[in-house]
C-alpha cells in the first residue's frame, strides 16, 4: 500500500447551543492507535519548536487553541500547513523533518502520537535525516 502522505483530517464536531465538541478516535478518525497525547503550550513569540523527525511514530497535531504554522521537510520539498480550527488535524507520516513556528499568543498544540516517549524513534540532527532520505 502506498504510504499516506501528511493530510489535514476533519473531525467530528457536536454543534450545540452551550459550546462545540469534537473528538478523536484511534484507528476511526485517526489512522492509527493512539498511544500517547502531549501538548506544547506557553510558547513564547518568535520560538520554533519540533526540529526532528521520527522513524516510526505517526502523529496527529491539533490547534485546540489559537494557531501555528507546521513546515514539513521529505528530503526533497517542503509543504507548510497552519492550524487554527480545533476539529482539524494534521497527520504527519514517519519520515518527515517538521518544524513548528508562527505560534500565536496562548496557542495550543495537541498530539497524538502511535508510540509511547522513546528518544531512539527520534532524528535530532539534521545531517543525519538529510542522510536517511538520500540512502
Ligand atoms: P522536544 O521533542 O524537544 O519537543 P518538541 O517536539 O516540541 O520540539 O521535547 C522536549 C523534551 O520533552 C525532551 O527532553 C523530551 C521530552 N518529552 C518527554 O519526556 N515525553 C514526551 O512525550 C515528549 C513529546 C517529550
Amino acid at each position: 500500500m502506498e504510504k499516506m502522505k501528511p493530510h489535514i483530517i476533519v473531525l467530528p464536531r457536536i454543534f450545540d447551543p452551550r459550546g462545540s465538541l469534537s473528538f478523536a478516535e484511534g484507528e476511526n478518525h485517526v489512522p492509527f492507535d493512539i498511544a500517547r497525547v502531549y501538548w506544547i503550550y506557553d510558547v513564547p513569540a518568535g520560538e520554533v519548536r519540533g526540529s526532528h523527525s521520527h522513524k516510526e511514530a505517526k502523529s496527529l497535531l491539533v490547534a485546540t487553541n489559537g494557531s501555528f504554522t507546521v513546515h514539513l521537510f521529505d528530503g526533497k520539498t517542503t509543504e507548510s500547513f497552519t492550524l487554527s480550527r480545533p476539529f482539524e488535524g494534521l497527520y504527519i507520516p514517519p519520515g518527515y523533518w517538521r518544524t513548528l513556528d508562527n505560534f500565536s499568543s496562548g496557542s495550543v498544540c495537541m498530539v497524538l502520537t502511535s508510540l509511547p516517549y522513546s528518544e531512539d524513534d527520534y532524528i535530532r540532527d539534521y545531517n543525519e535525516f538529510l542522510n536517511q532520505c538520500n540512502g
